[in-house]
């Protein structure tokens, strides 16, 4: 596949309606192989509605999506190189952590499976966990487990959800330095400043399903007075 030459997102002009209500209104960015992107908004934004139409899980009714060229409902080959954690992650509550990388390495197609669970043990530091069935997990081990569900085919583009929702600072501190290791293209949907600048280092802030800013936290932070906290910059141009 020659992904060579795309954009590793792009949306142009994405319009998204549920019903009569207009999520998204027109929205357009483009994310360069490599980039680490932040989508900032308050909650009701349209954020996820933003990764699940470049996951492909969602069908605009206006514009185009594109990722590394593809389009992600009817390109198949995309699914190959999307990585996506959802907003709650459910991994199968019945089956342990190993029998779940296990399903969806095999879900996925991957021939080196065994390889691949043992490198996901290994990376998320799960492998004390591998015999336990997901129902007994804490929140930060079963988060680490959907984000090892989300990595195990190597996605060139990660979609990443509110990733530290839920979890307690420790494993925040943990989750933040594995995923700032992965070095891959990535978008990272968060309603919190802080976040966004330990994973990311653009921004693509949206509110009320419309693109508002983007650019670097170099940038943001220029746009504050003298003393001023760069969350109210934040809360200034989303007002
Ligand atoms: N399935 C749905 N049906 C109707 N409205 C929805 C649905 N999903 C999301 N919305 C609405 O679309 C808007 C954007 O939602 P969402 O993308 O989930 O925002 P965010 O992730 O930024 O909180 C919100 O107003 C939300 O209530
Ligand atoms: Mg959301």
């Amino acid at each position: 596949m020659d992904t060579n030459g795309f954009d590793a997102i792009s949306l142009n002009n994405v319009v998204k309606l549920y019903g009569n209500f207009v999520a998204l209104k027109g929205v357009t960015f483009r994310i360069p192989d490599g980039g680490k992107y932040a989508l900032l908004g308050p909650n009701g934004a349209g954020k996820t509605t933003t990764l699940k139409l470049i996951a492909g899980l969602l069908k605009p009714d206006h514009g185009e999506v594109r990722v590394y060229g593809l389009d992600p409902i009817s390109d198949l080959e995309s699914k190959k190189i999307i990585g996506y954690l959802p907003e709650d992650a459910t991994p199968y509550r019945n089956l342990s952590v190993r029998e779940n990388l296990e399903y969806i390495a095999a879900l996925r197609g991957i021939d080196d499976v065994k390889d691949k669970v043992e490198e996901m043990l290994d990376l998320l530091k799960l492998r004390e966990y591998e015999r336990a069935k997901v129902a007994r997990l804490s929140r930060g081990n079963l988060q680490k487990l959907a984000i090892a569900l989300s990595l195990i085919h190597r996605p060139k583009v990660l979609l990443l959800d509110e990733p530290l929702n839920y979890l307690d600072i420790p494993t925040q501190e943990e989750v933040i330095s594995l995923l700032n290791k992965l070095g891959r293209t990535m978008l990272v949907s968060t309603h919190i400043m802080a976040v966004a600048g330990r994973l990311t280092d653009k921004i693509i802030m949206i509110s009320r399903g419309i693109v508002i800013w983007s650019g670097s936290f170099e940038e943001l932070k220029g746009m504050a007075n003298e003393g001023e906290p760069i969350e109210k910059v934040v809360a200034r141009l989303m007002a």
